[in-house]
């Protein structure tokens, strides 16, 4: 274990995270001061979305019918929807309370963002988001009506769009989604890959006719590139995973939508049956924006844990020690991968941490043994699959159960955060690895602090 520096190194919950070990910390959280500084981003992202949805419905034929699962929830809605079903998971939880030997008071239940329209991920909330107010702010500028939906299909559109570039930093999953979707608007679109990145991807990728370019190195690396190229061309649009607050106000709309959802399925939140989401992390930003729309609609009703791979806890290091994008998992020794590729993120988010932080519920690390064993049981129990990142958070409410038995009461929520694009063969890979580790899911102790 390398040596922490003097300051890390009296804070025991650093010491274990550097060890590698899984590890817990849970925090009260009282302040509400983040919420009111981002005004309306939140509605008016809906409202963006509500706006594109006859594109969508016309552009991706298979939105054009709000599917079965969602059609409770959302009976206005026509189609070109780009949201996820939310389902209870009594079979997971039978199953987990036997590999754990015990229960939890609550439901788990599951985020099928896994299944999201188009780009199959977590990152269609945010990635869509920030490409369609670009379109909005190109279509302005040049004269054309950016509230007419017919316009985005229009020759005019694609020219001046043909005629503008929009560029990312991306593990994969927000490349896919700022890929597909700026190519489909007519935008060239250029897709910097960390070393982390899956093949498949990039083959999907250059299949829409994205450019995309490698990089040996880690995520920060790729993003570095994608800033410094788009810096010097002209009619370039550059989305910033570090610091971006369209992409934070797409996946905020989640929120709003998850309202909506248990609404229809019976389930009142408040203090006495209180949720607990359990998010995911690699940057910080699908789960910040996510955090952030859940406590604006549910307040202190709400509790949300970021879950990050034991050797990348990039935001559970930025928030504990205070430093944020000022420190990475290297600093501490460890090493940044993990087999949860959208989670390889070693550096977190400059905006998340500082604006976002005081409203996180708890963080959590797992192993990569874990992660890949949640894989199988949510085949095995519910029928799901999903890549490897969607799985960090399954195990964490018997975790925290253990360590706090008031904690285990509500609804649990595990965001289930990508997975439907993964080609069959890479899939049925993900699934045998994953069989194979299931008795093993619980048999890492985590070290738990709260505070
Ligand atoms: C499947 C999946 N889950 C979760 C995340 C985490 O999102 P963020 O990096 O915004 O924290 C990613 C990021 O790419 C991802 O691909």
């Amino acid at each position: 274990m390398t040596d922490l520096p003097d300051e890390l190194s009296t804070d025991e919950i650093i010491r274990s995270l550097a060890s590698g070990a899984p590890t817990t910390w849970l925090r009260s959280t009282g302040t509400e001061a983040a919420l009111p500084e981002f005004g309306e981003v939140m509605d008016s992202a809906a409202a963006r979305f509500d706006r594109f949805a006859s594109w969508f419905a016309t552009t991706f034929p298979e939105t054009a019918t709000v599917p079965a699962e969602l059609a409770s929830a959302f009976p206005e809605t026509d189609g070109g929807m780009i949201e996820s079903a939310l389902v209870p998971a009594p079979a997971a939880q039978h199953r987990l309370v036997d590999l754990f030997g015990s229960e939890i008071t609550g439901q788990l239940w599951l985020k099928r963002d896994d299944s999201l329209p188009v780009s199959g991920s977590i990152k269609a909330r945010g990635g869509f988001h920030e490409v369609l107010e670009f379109a909005e702010a190109i279509a302005a500028e040049h004269g054309v009506d950016a509230h007419d939906p017919a316009a985005y299909s229009s020759r005019r559109f694609s020219e001046i769009a043909a005629n503008h570039r929009i560029v990312v930093g991306s593990t994969g999953n927000l490349g896919l989604s700022i890929g597909i979707l700026s190519a489909r608007l007519g935008f060239a679109a250029s897709v910097h890959m960390s070393a982390d990145a899956r093949e498949w991807k990039k083959t999907m990728l250059r299949d829409h006719g994205v450019g995309v370019i490698e990089h040996a190195g880690d995520f920060v690396e790729a993003v570095e590139a994608g800033r410094a190229s788009a810096e010097a061309d002209e009619n370039t649009h550059f989305v910033d995973d570090e610091d971006s607050v369209s992409l934070f106000a797409g996946y905020s709309v989640a929120a709003l939508r998850l309202q909506q959802q248990f609404a229809a399925a019976g389930v009142t939140i408040d203090e006495q049956n209180p949720l607990t989401v359990y998010l995911p992390c690699g940057i910080g930003g699908g789960p910040g924006g996510v955090t952030f729309g859940l406590k604006r609609v549910f307040g202190p009703a709400v509790r949300c844990v970021f879950v990050e791979p034991s050797q990348a806890p990039a935001m559970f290091l930025g928030v504990r020690t205070g430093r944020h994008s000022g420190i990475s998992v290297q600093d501490i020794g460890l090493t940044g991968a993990t087999a949860a590729d959208g989670l390889a993120v070693a550096r977190p988010s400059r905006f998340i941490g500082p604006t976002i932080g005081p409203l996180i519920s708890g963080f959590a690390t797992v192993p990569d043994e874990v992660i890949r064993a949640g894989v199988g049981v949510l085949h095995e129990t519910e029928g799901v699959d999903v890549e490897p990142s969607a799985t960090a958070g399954l195990t964490i409410p018997w975790r925290m159960g253990t360590a706090t038995g008031e904690t285990s009461a509500g609804v649990h929520l595990v965001w289930l955060t990508g997975g439907a694009m993964v080609p069959a063969d890479e899939r049925a890979a993900y699934l045998d690895e994953g069989r194979g580790l299931v008795d093993r899911i619980s048999s890492t102790a985590s070290a738990i602090f709260t505070d």
